[in-house]
Formats: structure tokens, C-alpha cells, sequence
């Protein structure tokens, strides 16, 4: 039986969208990707997923998107205690060094005090940029994705992040 892993989305965010695309194609045949749509969710089914993955853009100086504001109140109440979460974060370095993918700083600290287990840590070394929110011991607590940006090689990060979580996920 295929392993199952939600990966959670908006659909207003497109960049965010075609990196799901290239995960899923990064995936093993053992594991199936079942996408969450936030816009269109009230997150009960998260409750049937051990391992979940969420992909969020930092915008506006280093904030999530709004409809992740609008989102994470449905799902406050839910224990993730017996979860594992990775998070991916679209941003850009070069625009906006000092709030370089916030996103995951941000939602990782929302996830912690809910008991998740963030996994998929990534060091800052390969990325150039001067502040970026709730790091840890050098290390991102997701991965950065500069989709659309000049010079960046974020499809061969993604496909080494997704072998990782694979492990870290213990599938
Ligand atoms: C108005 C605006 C603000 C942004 N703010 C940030 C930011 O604070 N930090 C960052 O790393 N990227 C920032 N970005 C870059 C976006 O995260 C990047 O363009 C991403 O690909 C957007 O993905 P989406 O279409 O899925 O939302 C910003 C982009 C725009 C247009």
C-alpha cells in the first residue's frame, strides 16, 4: 500500500503550485502526494496524515500570505503532536534579503507550539541573504525555493530536499 503525505497549497499561489508539481515528480512510487487546497479546506482531513508537507510564500516584507492568515485559525485547535511537518518557502534573496522566506520561520513556530516535529532543516550556507526569521543553530527549518529567480538551482536543491524528508520522515 502507497504511503500517503498532504501537501498543503493555496491555488492563489501559482509559483508555490508548479513546485508541487516538480515534488510530486521527485516523489519514490511508494508515496503518494495527496494535495490540500487551503482556499477550499477546513482542515479536518489533516487529521488523517501523519506526515505533512506545506508550502507557503513569504510576501510583503516578510509575511505569509493572506490566506494562510485566513487558514491556520481552522486548524489551531488540532493537536499535530504525532505529526511531522517540512516546510518549503518561495521567495527571493536578492529583492528581499532581509526577510528572506520568512514564511518558514513563521510557520514552524506556529506549528512547534502545537507540538508538530518540523523536519527538513536546511543550512543557510548555500544561500545568499542577510536576515531571515526564527532560524536554527544556522539552519533554515525548511527550504528556501527562488522559483523565477535569476542564477537559482532551486530544482536540484528540491530534488536533494525531497530524499531528505523521505529519510526524515522515516518512509
Ligand atoms: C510584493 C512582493 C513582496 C515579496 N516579499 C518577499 C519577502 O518579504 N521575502 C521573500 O523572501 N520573498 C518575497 N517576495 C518574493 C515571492 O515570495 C516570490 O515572488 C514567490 O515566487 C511568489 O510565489 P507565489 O506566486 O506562489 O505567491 C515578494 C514578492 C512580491 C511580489
Amino acid at each position: 500500500m502507497k504511503t500517503k503525505i498532504a501537501v498543503l497549497t493555496s491555488s492563489q499561489g501559482k509559483n508555490t503550485q508548479k513546485v508541487v508539481e516538480k515534488l510530486k515528480e521527485f516523489m519514490p512510487k511508494s508515496i503518494t502526494l495527496d494535495s490540500v487546497d487551503i482556499d477550499n479546506s477546513d482542515g479536518s482531513e489533516l487529521k488523517k496524515y501523519k506526515h505533512l508537507i506545506m508550502g507557503v510564500s513569504t510576501w510583503f516584507d516578510g509575511e505569509i500570505p493572506y490566506y494562510w492568515d485566513e487558514f491556520l485559525p481552522s486548524i489551531e485547535d488540532q493537536s499535530f503532536k504525532s505529526k511531522k511537518v517540512a516546510i518549503y518557502s518561495l521567495g527571493d534573496s536578492k529583492n528581499y534579503p532581509d526577510n528572506f522566506c520568512d514564511a518558514i520561520g513563521i510557520l514552524s513556530e506556529w506549528l512547534e507550539k502545537r507540538g508538530a516535529k518540523i523536519i527538513g532543516y536546511v543550512p543557510i550556507d548555500n544561500y545568499i541573504f542577510d536576515t531571515s526569521y526564527y532560524l536554527d543553530n544556522e539552519q533554515f527549518k525548511g527550504l528556501p525555493i527562488e522559483y523565477k529567480v535569476d542564477g537559482s538551482d532551486w530544482e536540484k536543491k528540491l530534488a536533494n530536499w525531497s530524499k531528505q524528508i523521505i529519510k526524515e520522515f522515516n518512509l
